[in-house]
């Protein structure tokens, strides 16, 4: 392999373009080629950020010698298709939550990955924020845990309410919450009862806008999470959460805002954006954004195993715990995990 890994991306908006700026500042990623199927918005981030080409078609990517990692970073409803090709073509992927919307989308990832050896990481970069970290290191192994993520109402028309592209707040959204809860209970969910439904999108009956769920886990802790597009938590912000350890107790609120921890049981009983280093006080940073791509790059280009990193297994699980929780909600039944 060249001194640099061979970037593609497919799909320039929001996601593709922020992920694109953070690897723009990485010495050892080369920005190779952009695909979107709207030329100007890969053209206008060429222009941003550079690139050596760009194409309307991702198949150019799977051509290319030269492009070694493929990050899809389209709508949920290509992201099946476009893995499989990438992989079939044997390029390391990058796939943007969640891995698929149906659990037989995200096992067709996992054959596709198995089958070609390539690699995969999923985009639930939490798991490289310090302040998940934090959480992770003061109370590895919770008792119980509260998480939520909550959005103001979507629009009816945003396409991450439609039921083929976007799935829902409960697909689309929660899939980040249940790998958070996973990722913070240090073990693999067993069980999941939920209620909720279609609360605030009457007029697309095809989607669950809202989930109250309780998992419990092989370790024994027991967490409630709470997800949907039913407001916005005024205090908490948009994500909270809450582990309790016995002796110890750790708060993350204002995580898309100001993040910060309190703790119970704990000295110094705060932890803030002041106690990271200089680099990391930026929403990118703190969010884990940037040391994801960094992790990408290295386990591509050094063969370094990323160990925060959501893989394969990872992406199918959350999407898993997404899809037994609807169908909690439907049959008034716990459901196995
Ligand atoms: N990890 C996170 O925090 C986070 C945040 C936001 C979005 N996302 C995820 O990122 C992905 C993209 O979301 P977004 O908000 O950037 O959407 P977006 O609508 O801003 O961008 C999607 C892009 O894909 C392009 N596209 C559509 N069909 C294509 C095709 N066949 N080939 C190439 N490009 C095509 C569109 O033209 C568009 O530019 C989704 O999976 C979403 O859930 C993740």
């Amino acid at each position: 392999m060249p001194d640099k890994v061979g970037v593609g991306l497919i799909g320039c908006g929001g996601m593709g373009s922020h992920h694109a700026r953070n690897l723009a500042e990485i010495e050892g990623a080369h920005l190779r080629g952009f695909a979107d199927v709207r030329s100007e918005a890969a053209q206008q981030l060429q222009e941003e950020v550079g690139c050596d080409y760009c194409t309307t078609d991702p198949q150019d990517l799977f051509n290319d010698d030269l492009i070694d990692v493929v990050l899809i970073c389209t709508h949920h409803d290509l992201h099946v298709p476009l893995a499989i090709e990438a992989a079939e073509a044997g390029k390391q992927l990058f796939v943007e939550k969640p891995l698929a919307l149906t659990i037989e989308g995200c096992e067709q990832i996992e054959a596709a990955v198995a089958r070609t050896g390539v690699k995969l990481m999923a985009g639930f970069q939490a798991r490289f924020s310090p302040f998940i970290a934090k959480l992770k290191e003061v109370i590895p192994t919770p008792l119980v845990m509260v998480g939520q993520l909550v959005d103001p109402r979507w629009g009816d028309d945003s396409w991450a309410n439609d039921p083929i592209e976007g799935g829902g707040n409960v697909l689309s959204q929660g899939c980040h919450l249940f790998d958070a809860m996973y990722w913070l209970a240090g073990a693999e969910p067993t069980t999941v009862y939920a209620e909720g439904g279609n609360l605030t999108h009457p007029n697309i009956p095809e989607i669950t806008d809202s989930v109250v769920a309780t998992i419990r886990f092989a370790n024994g802790c027991v967490a409630s999470a709470i997800n949907g597009d039913f407001g916005s938590p005024a205090l908490a912000g948009k994500a909270f959460y809450e582990l309790f350890g016995g002796a110890k107790t750790a708060t993350l609120y204002g995580y898309y805002g100001e993040p910060a921890i309190k703790f119970w049981g704990v000295e110094p009983a705060d932890f803030t954006m002041e106690d990271l280093p200089s680099d990391y006080r930026d929403g990118s940073a703190a969010h884990g954004y940037v040391d994801e791509m960094r992790a990408l790059i290295d386990w591509v280009g050094k063969d370094i195993d990323p160990v925060n990193a959501a893989k394969v297994t990872d992406g199918l699980r959350a999407t898993k715990i997404g899809i037994k929780a609807i169908e909690s909600i439907r049959t008034g039944q716990p459901q196995n995990l």
